[in-house]
């Protein structure tokens, strides 16, 4: 089965999954796949993490996250008076960090792949050449992207100004790119025509990539994150993204009260998770970024105590400001615009993968002549301690701009176990609410029973402790009872029409069940 965020990119990955490949070569075509039919997140100038479980039990995770380029420095965003420069760390050449994707397709499938390389490549080259139909959302997406009117960006040069739902598109430049993938692997990206292309790019834009950057680009295997909710195991990503250490801070705080018995969405579990969000972004603006650069006191975080302490602080019958809100100490010795995706295949073995250029396609910059987006990420810095980044997060020190650095992240594909079993694989885009639509949909599901598709479509909220603001969708009424009492409490609320697309497949009774997101075109595929 595999669940993504584009009926196109499921079909190619349940196809690979047909001729005999496993979750990893399923993984790789649909990652290249969506680098087509999906231009706002799927990418091969961005980057992402993956987390696999095998058959046999064995976790892995890979950080192919983009990193900063050798050039870059803590103030490459700041004027002369030390302000931020609008929109430098969004729209700009600055704004790209080095792309990851590439490499990481090929270490996943020097590790795993089953199937050769090109065949899992040339489905994407097949649809760049022929053409492929747009569905409406994506349509209205690429026109409303059209209307941003950065300048020296190429787009004009590769998508049209204006598309209807079924107009079909072309992109040869971007099937000549993917040939250099398939036929040479990294050194199809890393060197030759489409790498000069990319430095050229750069160069006569004002931005920093080299190709010794590239050449020194590397995605990393990392120990994932692994962790206990009750009787469930779970595997998520490590930093540098904060998405596992975030879950299982809320997961470990949420253990101590009784969701089950609070009821969905009753004024008790929407306080209390709320209140748990906010302590743990707070920790994760003071203590997260690059574990290559720095220590970070991950265990610390995840410990028992530590989250018991924080706890303590959460008030049944009052919100908490986020002003009183503080990372926790620590007793230490010394951008919604991602995409996921999960499969699980005959075999048992199990993929979750979260992608992204930052914000909806990226910097919005074209490298000249190869015919590919290029991701904005180095935004998700701190860019200046305590100003806010696209997704509002704020952050310090530990998640300065530093040459070669990767920037914190928030994605957090994750796998479940229970009873030493696989049992489910789920992960989202949207930026920071992504650690939260994952504890709730884990919370939906384990806590309320909801099969996969009601866990997965049911409204969700989300707080990040600043701003101080529960995030809420549409879903849950303006007047309902629960949004006038949690008001009443102290909370302030934010209305937003949509939040995340979660993909996820749950295995219950030896059957594989998936959850695709009904806010985007996400479609489950399987045979
Ligand atoms: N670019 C969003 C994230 O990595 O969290």
């Amino acid at each position: 089965m595999v669940v993504s965020a584009h009926p196109l990119a499921s079909e190619i990955g349940v196809n690979i999954l047909k001729k005999g490949g496993n979750a990893a070569d399923a993984t790789i075509a649909v990652q290249f796949a969506l680098a087509v039919v999906y231009p706002s997140a799927g990418n091969i100038g961005g980057g992402g993490f993956f987390v696999y479980r095998e058959n046999n039990g064995h976790c892995s995770a890979l950080d192919f996250r983009e990193k900063a380029p050798l050039m870059a420095s803590p103030d490459m965003y700041l004027d002369s008076n030390n302000n931020v420069v609008k929109d430098l760390s969004l729209y700009s050449h600055l704004a790209v960090g080095v792309p990851g994707t590439v490499d990481g397709m090929v270490n996943i499938h020097n590790k795993y792949g089953q199937l050769p390389w090109v065949e899992l490549v040339q489905p994407a080259i097949d649809l760049a050449d022929n053409g492929f139909e747009l569905t409406k959302r994506e349509a209205d997406k690429l026109n409303r992207f059209n209307k941003r009117n950065n300048t020296n960006n190429n787009i004009s040069e590769y998508y049209k100004d204006h598309y209807l739902e079924g107009d079909s598109i072309f992109l040869p430049q971007l099937s000549t790119t993917l040939t250099q993938i398939r036929d040479f692997k990294r050194s199809g990206f890393y060197k030759g025509e489409v790498a000069q292309m990319l430095v050229n790019e750069m160069k006569i834009n004002g931005g920093m990539i080299t190709q010794e950057d590239l050449d020194s680009y590397h995605s990393i295997w990392r120990k994932p994150i692994i962790s206990y909710y009750k009787d469930y195991k779970v595997i998520s990503m490590s930093l540098p993204s904060s998405g596992g250490i975030l879950l299982t801070q809320m997961l470990k705080m949420a253990e101590h009260y009784p969701l089950r018995d609070y009821g969905f969405h009753s004024l008790k579990s929407v306080h209390v998770m709320t209140e748990i969000e906010k302590l743990s972004f707070a920790d994760r603006a003071k203590y997260l970024g690059d574990p290559d650069f720095y220590d970070f006191p991950e265990k610390s975080l995840m410990d028992s105590l530590y989250l018991l302490k924080r706890i303590n602080k959460i008030k049944m019958d009052s919100a908490l400001l986020s002003s009183d809100v503080h990372a926790g100490e620590l007793n230490l010795k010394e951008s919604e615009e991602t995409t996921h995706f999960s499969i699980v295949d005959k075999y048992g073995n199990a993929s979750s993968l979260t992608t992204t250029l930052n914000g909806s396609f990226g910097s919005g910059i074209v490298v000249g002549g190869a015919g590919f987006l290029l991701n904005n990420e180095m935004d998700d810095f701190s860019i200046q301690p305590g100003y806010p980044n696209m997704y509002g997060l704020v952050g310090g020190e530990a998640n300065s701009v530093e040459p070669s650095k990767r920037m914190l992240s928030s994605m957090t594909p994750t796998i479940l176990e229970k009873d030493g079993k696989l049992f489910m694989v789920l992960g989202t885009p949207g930026g920071s609410t992504i650690i939260t639509a994952v504890f709730q949909t884990i919370i939906n599901v384990v806590e309320y029973d909801m099969d996969i598709d009601q866990a997965v479509n049911s409204p969700r909220f989300h707080h990040q402790w600043y701003p101080d603001e529960i995030k809420m969708e549409k879903g849950i009424a303006k007047d309902s009872n629960l949004v006038l009492q949690l008001k009443a409490m102290g909370h302030q609320l934010n209305f937003v029409s949509s939040m995340n697309r979660v993909d996820a497949v749950v295995l219950k009774r030896n059957k594989l069940f998936g959850g695709a997101d009904k806010r985007g075109d996400d479609l489950v595929s399987s045979y």
